[in-house]
């Protein structure tokens, strides 16, 4: 079988929101890999892509015409001193799964973050969730420690594991 052709990257456009909901969606309603309860609608969806589009980076992976995912940058606290750090977020569909998809967005997205002045990038991940840590650490992110039980969804508590990478 032959390998994928590659993802083109491009920044999302308002018109991406649709997609990145239905890509999003299945994640928040039935996986903890989101600490959201509620699956954001694809109004929400264009406010988040408009907000983090302008703030930070928002990007998706197209191929023939059709989202296969994406990937973004997001304040990592409030206070103005965090403003050098961000946080990262990624989601793919999983009938484009271990594609090179993750790594090609990750691949756009951490130089554009570092273009933009940011000098340190986080990424908390609700454990556990083997291809993303693999991801991560492949895309230089290292391990940093762990919240213990600090979110309660679909009847449980769960941990999240913090990784970052200096941009
Ligand atoms: C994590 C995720 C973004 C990876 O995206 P992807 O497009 O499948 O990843 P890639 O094909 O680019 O793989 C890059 C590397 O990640 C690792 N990886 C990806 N999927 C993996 C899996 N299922 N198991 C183990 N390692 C995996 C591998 O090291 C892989 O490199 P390789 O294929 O050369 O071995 C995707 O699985 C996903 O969207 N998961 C659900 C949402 C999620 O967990 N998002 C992150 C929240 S913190």
């Amino acid at each position: 079988m032959s390998a994928p052709v590659a993802p083109m990257i491009r920044n999302a456009i308002p018109q991406d929101a649709a997609a990145c909901a239905a890509i999003y969606a299945p994640f928040v309603t039935d996986t903890c890999v989101s600490f959201e309860l509620e699956a954001p609608d694809t109004e929400e969806m264009a406010r988040r892509i408009a907000r983090y589009g302008t703030s930070h980076v928002w990007l998706v992976a197209e191929r023939a015409g059709q989202v296969l995912g994406y990937a973004y940058g997001s304040p990592h606290r409030d206070r103005a001193a965090y403003a050098s750090s961000c946080d990262v977020g990624i989601y793919v569909d999983p009938a484009a799964a271990r594609q090179g998809v993750g790594r090609a967005l990750y691949g756009a997205l951490l130089p554009m973050l570092a273009a933009q002045g940011r000098h340190a990038a986080f990424a908390g991940i609700a454990l556990p969730n083997a291809a993303s840590i693999a991801l991560h650490e492949g895309m230089g992110f290292a391990p940093l420690g762990i919240y213990r039980e600090v979110g309660w969804k679909l009847g449980a508590w769960h941990d999240v594991g913090w990784w970052q990478r200096l941009l």
